[in-house]
Order: C-alpha cells, then sequence, then structure tokens
C-alpha cells in the first residue's frame, strides 16, 4: 500500500516537466488545453477581466478550499494549475473538496492572449503590485477580488479556507500581498505560501548583505523595500503607505504565512536569480535571500502573535511542482 502511494506520488509529479505546455504554440499564443481544468475570465472592476484556469464543473457545496496560484515570470498559468493538480492527486485530500484557480496576468508582451476587456500589465510590473495599464486596478486589488470571491458564503457555503501560493515570480507577488493585502472575512483562514522568491520586501534600512547607496541607488525602494510603494499601497487605509509600521507589522506578524525554500536552491546566478544590486544586498541566492528574510522578520516582528513558518525542502532545487509536491508543500497548501 505504502510502496504504491509513492509510486502513484513518483509518476503524478514526475510526468509534469516532460509535459510541461510551451508558451507558444506555432508563433501565435493560444490558451493550451489542461484536462479538468477550464479557460475562465473573471470580472474584476472598470469592466475588465482576468484570464484564469480554475476546476471544471466543480459542485460548490463540496468545496471547503481555494488554492489561488501565481504564475511565475512567464505567466504560464496553465502550468501552475497542472503542478497544484498534481499535488492534489498526491495529497491526502479529496480532490472534489479542491477548487484550484490559476490568475493569468497578462503583460505587454502576451497581447495574443489578450480580449478587449483584459487587464494588461506593462511587462512584468503585475510582480510587484503595480496597476494595469489604463486602469488604477493593481495586482493586489486582483488577489483582492479573488479572495472574497471564495469568502462569499452564496458561492461556497462550506469554505473555510483560502491558501495563495506561487513560485519564483509568483512567489514575489504573493510576499508583497502577504504584506498589504486585504484581510479575509467571515471565519475564512488565508494562508500565503511562498515558495523561492528571489527578492522579498524590507521594511527598514537593515539588508542581510552591504549594499553601496552611491552605486545601488535603488536598495531600498519599493520592491525590495518600503520607500515609494505603488498607488494599491499609498492609498490603503490599513497600511497607511506603509509608514504606520508599528500596527502594519502587527497586522502582518499574524498573518498565516508559510515560507518554503529548496535547500538546493542556492545558485548565484541564471535567469531565474534576480541579481540586481536590490536582490543581491537580500542575500547570494534563493535559499540564502530566504533564510536572511527569515532571521529579520524573527527579530523585527512582534512575536506575541507570531502565525509565520519556514520550510526547507530536502534536496529540492529551483522547481515548482517539486516544492508543491513535497512534504511540505503539500502541508501548506492542500492539508492543514
Ligand atoms: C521538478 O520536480 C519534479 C517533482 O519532484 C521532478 O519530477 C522534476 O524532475 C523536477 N524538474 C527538474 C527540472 O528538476
Ligand atoms: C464539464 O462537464 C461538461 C458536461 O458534463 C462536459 O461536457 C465537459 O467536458 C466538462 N469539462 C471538463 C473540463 O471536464
Ligand atoms: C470526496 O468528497 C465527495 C464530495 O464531498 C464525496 O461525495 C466523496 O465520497 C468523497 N470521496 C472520498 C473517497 O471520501
Ligand atoms: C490605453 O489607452 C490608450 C489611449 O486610449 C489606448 O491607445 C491603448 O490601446 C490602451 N491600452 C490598453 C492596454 O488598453
Ligand atoms: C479591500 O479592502 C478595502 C478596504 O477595507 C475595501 O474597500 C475593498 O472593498 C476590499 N476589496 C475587496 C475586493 O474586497
Ligand atoms: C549548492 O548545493 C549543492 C549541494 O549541497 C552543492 O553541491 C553546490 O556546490 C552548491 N552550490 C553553490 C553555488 O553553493
Amino acid at each position: 500500500m505504502k510502496l504504491a502511494v509513492l509510486v502513484i506520488t513518483w509518476l503524478a509529479c514526475m510526468l509534469m516537466p516532460a509535459e510541461m505546455i510551451k508558451l507558444n504554440i506555432g508563433s501565435k499564443k493560444t490558451y493550451p488545453i489542461v484536462t479538468g481544468a477550464e479557460v475562465g475570465s473573471m470580472y474584476i472592476a472598470d469592466h475588465r477581466y482576468i484570464a484564469n484556469y480554475h476546476t471544471a464543473n466543480a459542485s460548490r457545496q463540496d468545496i471547503t478550499r481555494a488554492v489561488i496560484v501565481v504564475h511565475g515570470k512567464h505567466r504560464d498559468a496553465w502550468n501552475y494549475y497542472r503542478a497544484v493538480q498534481s499535488a492534489v492527486k498526491v495529497s491526502a485530500v479529496n480532490a472534489s473538496n479542491i477548487f484550484i484557480i490559476a490568475p493569468l496576468f497578462l503583460s505587454t508582451w502576451d497581447l495574443d492572449l489578450a480580449k478587449p476587456t483584459s487587464l494588461i500589465w506593462k511587462d512584468n510590473s503585475w510582480m510587484d503590485g503595480g496597476d494595469a495599464i489604463n486602469y488604477t486596478i493593481s495586482s493586489f486589488s486582483v488577489l483582492d477580488y479573488l479572495v472574497s470571491h471564495f469568502s462569499d458564503k452564496n458561492r461556497f457555503p462550506n469554505l473555510d479556507s483560502v491558501v495563495i501560493t506561487g513560485h519564483s515570480g509568483g512567489a514575489q507577488l504573493v510576499q508583497r500581498y502577504s504584506l498589504v493585502g486585504n484581510d479575509s472575512t467571515d471565519g475564512i483562514n488565508l494562508r500565503y505560501v511562498i515558495a523561492n522568491p528571489s527578492s522579498f520586501v524590507y521594511f527598514n534600512e537593515y539588508r542581510p548583505r552591504n549594499v553601496d547607496p552611491i552605486r545601488c541607488p535603488d536598495w531600498n525602494t519599493w520592491k525590495y523595500g518600503i520607500v515609494k510603494p505603488p498607488r494599491y499601497v499609498l492609498e490603503s487605509q490599513r497600511v497607511k503607505g506603509l509608514t504606520d509600521l508599528g500596527s502594519a507589522l502587527e497586522t502582518f506578524a499574524a498573518r498565516d504565512i508559510v515560507y518554503m525554500n529548496g535547500q538546493y536552491d542556492n545558485f548565484t546566478s541564471g535567469n531565474a536569480l534576480d541579481t540586481g544590486c536590490e536582490a543581491e544586498a537580500q542575500g547570494v541566492s534563493h535559499i540564502d535571500r530566504g533564510l536572511a528574510y527569515w532571521s529579520y522578520i524573527t527579530s523585527i516582528l512582534p512575536l506575541s502573535n507570531f502565525n509565520q513558518d519556514i520550510e526547507i525542502v530536502p534536496r529540492m532545487n529551483h522547481n515548482a511542482t517539486g516544492m508543491f509536491c513535497s512534504t511540505a508543500g503539500l502541508y501548506a497548501i492542500l492539508e492543514s
């Protein structure tokens, strides 16, 4: 029995990368088909919509947990839907109880996939909470709308838990959102699972590594620090432009956040790693930056109501499927 479970685990998560669906089919981008999922268009505001992959034909009253998974910098929402779908298959949970949604933050590089009503971000500015082109709608607001959608008891009467997760570029958005985003309502637990981001927001001038402010003038500017945050943050009543660090940090400390890092995600160069001086000040590799941020927040945050955790996935490199399907990933995203 145990062996059978292990073999199934191996298959569901091993088959993924070989089948990773390429962004371009021919020269024109199209929405790849994902078994069990459908491509949806979710209303956000101002007559604008967000495309997404979500669980098809779900029975709403059976859903107890929604998993919102944010794609990485290549914006391949379909592969992230599949990564969580594989995790569900190998986990101890009943798939009928889980609703997966992978929103697609279209960029100016993705016009082939856009409709006239789509929200579109300049380059990858969705990653740091920026506004969509021509609309005062931040990628943080999109997550707010998703959380409020799943918190609505008329839609999902038995849902008690929303998990927002991402890996790498997606984890960057989730990390920043965990600091500034709206709270959940109606007794719904909101958890943030942040796997292998390239950088974090620091709340003050401390950095784990030396930084030369002459050579690196933006070392403390958003998205690395709290100087010049985006409109959403400036207008937020809750974080008051992050100037009121006391109360904002208390709320932040009490949020249910799981940081995850791959033990072997230790490379110090390459495409997946931000090697700008602002990020280098936070550590030399993803794992180094993750551990340094953990020491930082555990030294600066009020610990009386602290609700955050870090998990190191043994022998794992920079791999979304591997992180989500790990024992710690399954526990954080699906099983607890
Ligand atoms: C990512 O992790 C999965 C699941 O553990 C594994 O099957 C796959 O080979 C890994 N991919 C890479 C590129 O290492
Ligand atoms: C959803 O259910 C309909 C009707 O039974 C079916 O035609 C469709 O293929 C299902 N969608 C998916 C993605 O399974
Ligand atoms: C999974 O959940 C569905 C809906 O709640 C239920 O009908 C089904 O019996 C469950 N399956 C198992 C194996 O518990
Ligand atoms: C933004 O507005 C300008 C001026 O109306 C228009 O030309 C452009 O196509 C719009 N861009 C997007 C992405 O909607
Ligand atoms: C987010 O919170 C603000 C301030 O409390 C509120 O005005 C707004 O409606 C919330 N957004 C969503 C989508 O629930
Ligand atoms: C990353 O970790 C692996 C396994 O411990 C080790 O072999 C490798 O030298 C490390 N790489 C760097 C850049 O530290």
